[in-house]
């Protein structure tokens, strides 16, 4: 996280809390979340956007804490099921701020939005619009925003990219099928459409691809006018800001890409005359990936045949799955000692029964890394704990949350009985 400081005895310390103590007292693996720097990225990115709508992408992590800290700084929520749904009813998110997304949201997932008043509900299907329509009939007016393909390729992992034509998110901007949902919401009495809406993809540091999706979706607005009279009012942009996982990596500024994104739409709305509309954009990652960190003990150190050091955790896939999904790439450093007899090549391997189970390749690490060491995993606030598995039967470790010198447990470490509570026998 941007606040780590290390110290002479190779501990380094977050929110003014060492590391090492907090292993002692938690356990290992561990999530560290440094809640100050969460916030403070939230206050950059209002900052940055000014009157826009700064939506959290609550897939990227989600807990009662976290959602309470988005809250507090003035932030919306994007949520995508009903179970996380709950969690920001649970923490009192105000309904309003709310945005619903999700390509098959189920007649649960509806009903609960529904049911929690959610301030807006993002579309991605015609079977959807009519499910919604039917809800309505019934009482419920929600707030509608059609999620468009815009054909804008963000260059980025294929598994995470989704502003092309072809994969399962939106409606086509080319095929006029974006046009066309368009239609069928204005045609039902007892929907509002509110606006557009767009994501690219995620993990993107390319700012053009930003750029020329928010073109295109302000050339459709104009489209929208000519067709329909008045245009939708809300364009949401959606998020994907890469971050640098490791030092030297490309990340996406708040300031600039907010600068860009705007200078972007005012552009092209004076371009086609038309009104600027409110703009909402939803970080998931850029909020929280740097304020993780997660700690593991080392089990077992083996030697590769190139000299390379095969260094073995009690943790793994189960608890970061992006190495072997996206080939996502990560540091490592020993904490609590200081190491000796130079630096060696390693790589962090996890517990798991597959041999893709790593991870950090290709690090360097002391030559006398061994059993019982700690490790320090920096980066790890996102797509971490939300994606976290119980692959081989694996407890979901704990996130303990510091800020000033303090640290709380917000979610507690699973145990046996938590597994053995599903099965039935
Ligand atoms: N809005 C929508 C509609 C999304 O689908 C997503 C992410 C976001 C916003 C936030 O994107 P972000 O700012 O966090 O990039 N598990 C993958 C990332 C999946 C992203 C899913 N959608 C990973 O670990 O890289």
């Amino acid at each position: 996280p941007a606040t780590a400081r290390p110290h002479l005895d190779g501990d380094i310390s977050i929110g003014r809390i060492k590391l090492t103590p907090l292993t002692e007292r938690f356990g290992t693996p561990l999530l560290v979340v440094d809640e100050q720097d969460v916030r403070e990225r939230c206050r950059a990115f209002r900052r940055a956007f000014g009157d826009a709508e700064v939506a959290y992408a609550g897939k990227a992590f989600l807990c009662r804490a976290m959602a309470t800290w988005i809250g507090q700084e003035g932030l919306s929520l994007d949520v995508c099921s009903a179970g996380e749904l709950a969690v920001a009813r649970a923490a009192g998110f105000p309904a309003e701020r709310i945005l619903m997304h999700g390509n098959a949201k189920t007649p649960e997932d509806l009903r609960a939005a529904l049911g929690y008043g959610v301030g807006t509900i993002v579309v991605d299907s015609f079977h959807e619009i009519s499910r919604l329509a039917a809800l309505a009939a019934q009482g419920a007016r929600p707030r509608l925003l059609i999620r468009v393909t815009p054909g804008v390729d963000g260059h980025t992992h294929a598994a995470v990219t989704t502003g092309t034509d072809g994969q399962k998110f939106g409606f086509s901007l080319a095929s006029g099928a974006a046009a066309e949902a368009v239609r069928r919401v204005l045609a039902q009495r007892h929907l509002e459409l509110a606006g557009l809406h767009c994501h690219i993809g995620s993990q993107i540091t390319d700012p053009g691809a930003f750029d020329l999706a928010a073109a295109r979706m302000v050339e459709f607005l104009a489209e929208l006018r000519a067709a329909h009279g008045t245009p939708p009012r809300r364009l949401d942009l959606g998020g994907g800001f890469g971050v640098a996982y490791r030092a030297g990596d490309p990340e996406l500024a708040p300031g600039p890409v907010a600068g860009r994104l705007r200078r972007t739409v005012q552009d092209a709305c004076a371009a086609h005359r038309l009104p600027v509309p409110r703009l909402t954009v939803e970080p998931g990652r850029a909020i929280v990936a740097h304020a993780g960190v997660t700690v593991y003990r080392v089990v077992s150190v083996k030697h590769g045949p190139a000299g390379g050091l095969l260094v073995a955790v009690n943790g793994g896939m189960s608890d970061n799955p992006r190495p072997s999904l996206y080939g996502a790439r990560y540091t490592a450093r020993l904490i609590g000692r200081r190491g000796a007899g130079g630096e060696r090549s390693a790589t962090v391997v996890g517990r798991h029964c597959e041999a893709g189970d790593v991870i950090a390749a290709g690090v360097r690490l002391p030559a006398d890394v061994r059993p019982g060491d700690l490790l320090a995993v920096p980066c790890t606030g996102a797509y971490h704990h939300s994606m976290a598995s119980n692959y081989n039967m694996v407890r979901r470790p704990p996130v303990v949350a510091v800020r000033d010198g303090r640290a709380r447990l917000i979610i507690r470490r699973e145990t046996i009985d938590d597994l053995m509570a599903r099965d039935l026998g």
